[in-house]
């Protein structure tokens, strides 16, 4: 239908825009491709989709999402992750879209802190690699001292380019019916 036209069409418009931005500013990952951040279709789904992505220091994570119906924590270690744990949370975000820059090279672990979800296989594992690109020192500090960060901070569009792909997620985000490709 035309919702889902519109829906392919802003991906499209991020997708293109992320190509643009690629060069100067590191690419964007949406989480899970075409069906975004929810109840995953089988327990692998999510890590299937990360190992087809090379993710390196500098790119960002998009998180399309349902705010109220999922969020997203991130856990310190690989134990946490594997039981679903939210004894040690050390960053959650609950407005969709979700837009995480990676500063610092080594694993990081997200999941849906929301009812069983995770368990379900709403959960993400992703190892970000080194990259050549410099990266500026103001932003990797200030990301890595905001535990309990919430969205204001998460997401600041600093190019035309980031600020579409910003506006492409949030119609997908607030749009319910576009979600349910
Ligand atoms: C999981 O779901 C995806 C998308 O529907 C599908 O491509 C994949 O083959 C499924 N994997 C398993 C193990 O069922
Ligand atoms: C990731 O990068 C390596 C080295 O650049 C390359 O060999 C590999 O094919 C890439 N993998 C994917 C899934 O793009
Ligand atoms: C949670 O974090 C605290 C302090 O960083 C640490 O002492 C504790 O072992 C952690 N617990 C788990 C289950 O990882
Ligand atoms: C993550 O990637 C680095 C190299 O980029 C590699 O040395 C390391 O083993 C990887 N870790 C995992 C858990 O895959």
């Amino acid at each position: 239908m035309a919702s889902r036209t519109q829906y392919a069409f802003l991906l499209l418009s991020a997708v293109m825009a992320s190509l643009f931005a690629g060069s100067a500013a590191g690419v964007y990952h949406i989480i899970g491709a075409g069906k975004g951040w929810r109840m995953a279709p089988n327990k692998t789904y999510y890590a299937d989709w990360a190992r087809t992505r090379n993710i390196s220091v500098g790119d960002k994570l998009m998180f399309l999402y349902r705010s109220g119906v999922y969020n997203i924590v991130e856990v310190p270690t690989k134990e946490l992750f594997d039981a679903c744990s939210m004894r040690n949370i050390t960053n959650r975000w609950q407005n969709g879209p979700t837009i995480i820059e990676l500063t610092q090279p080594g694993p990081r672990y997200y999941f849906c802190g929301v009812g069983k979800h995770c368990e379900e296989g709403e959960k993400v594992a992703i190892n970000v690699s080194v990259s050549a690109p410099t990266l500026p020192d103001s932003d990797a500090d200030a990301d890595d001292d905001d535990a309990d960060d919430s969205d204001s901070s998460a997401a600041t569009p600093a190019t035309a380019a980031d600020l579409l792909i910003y506006l492409a997620g949030l119609a997908a985000c607030l749009l319910p019916a576009l979600l349910l490709i």
